[in-house]
């Protein structure tokens, strides 16, 4: 039997969906929600990301050949509109060790994290967590309501009693991949964060878990603890493309939504799919 793969073992954030690399979507997402620097926190045997951050008038001219001046206007955008810079993790120790990777080039001011292996359609997401930090002075992350057999491959929070029911809420407390039984809540923690940049002191605290990694959750807890931790319900739809099944999803969605790619795929299930 043949086990599905997970995509990370590949520089997965270089497959395509459909036509524009999942990197590109991730950097449209952050330059719409209004960042004007991006820090990849990359590792040194994936090469192709800092390839494909580099200038490459070569390659915006082949895509204009091509007449895909849509895709080649936001290739363009990198190193002219946006500052993209990398930095390395080059032992993978966890998230809260990753995003500590970026503390020199992050500075002390409040920070985006997106998770490149979850995909959204737009910026409207990330923006509203910005917003939030902005008027608050207080982190901002996007929570999730699942059902409970669910819950435990991902971080879940208690909120604050008196929270109001649809949010924002105050976040208490925060667990990494609970058992189902063990958890505070049904509401889970997804691939985007804004964070006020105190949270690097809670980082440099890490105690690194039993797999020796160092998880963002505990110190998103630290300043849950201190109040400063706020929690916005999204239903915003969301590809996991660290899947083969929602790298698919996240492709055939892409292309679905191209008028003539569209027709194609419709004789293409007809014919081969009943
Ligand atoms: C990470 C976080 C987890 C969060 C999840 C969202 O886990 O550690 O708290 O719920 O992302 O996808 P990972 O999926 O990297 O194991």
């Amino acid at each position: 039997m043949v086990s599905p793969v997970s995509t990370n073992l590949y520089t997965y954030e270089l497959l395509p969906i459909f036509d524009v690399p999942a990197l590109q979507l991730i950097i449209d997402e952050a330059i719409g929600a209004g960042c004007d620097h991006i820090v990849l926190v990359s590792s040194r045997q994936k090469p192709g990301l800092e390839a494909y951050i580099a200038p490459s008038p070569d390659v915006v001219a082949k895509l204009r050949d091509q007449g895909r001046n849509d895709v080649a206007d936001r290739l363009a955008r990198i190193g002219s509109d946006v500052r993209v810079s990398v930095t390395y993790q080059d032992n993978p120790k966890g998230l809260g060790h990753a995003v500590g990777c970026a503390r020199e080039l992050v500075g002390n001011e409040p920070f985006a994290v997106l998770l490149p292996d979850e995909l959204r359609g737009d910026s409207g997401l990330l923006r509203l967590l910005i917003d939030s930090c902005e008027e608050t002075g207080k982190s901002a992350i996007e929570l999730k309501r699942v059902p409970m057999d669910q819950v435990s491959a991902y971080g879940v929070v208690t909120v604050t009693e008196g929270s109001p029911a649809d949010g924002p809420f105050g976040i208490c407390g925060v667990v990494e991949k609970p058992k189902s039984e063990d958890a505070p809540s049904d509401l889970i923690i997804l691939g985007r964060y804004v964070l006020t940049p105190d949270i690097f002191v809670d980082i440099d605290a890490l105690q690194p878990h039993a797999n020796g990694e160092y998880q963002l959750t505990d110190a998103l807890l630290a300043q849950g603890l201190r109040g400063e931790l706020l929690g916005h319900l999204t239903t915003t739809k969301r590809w996991d493309t660290g899947t083969p099944t929602g790298w698919l999803e996240a492709v055939l969605d892409a292309a679905a939504s191209q008028p003539h790619v569209n027709h194609m795929m419709t004789e293409w299930f007809k014919k081969n799919l009943s």
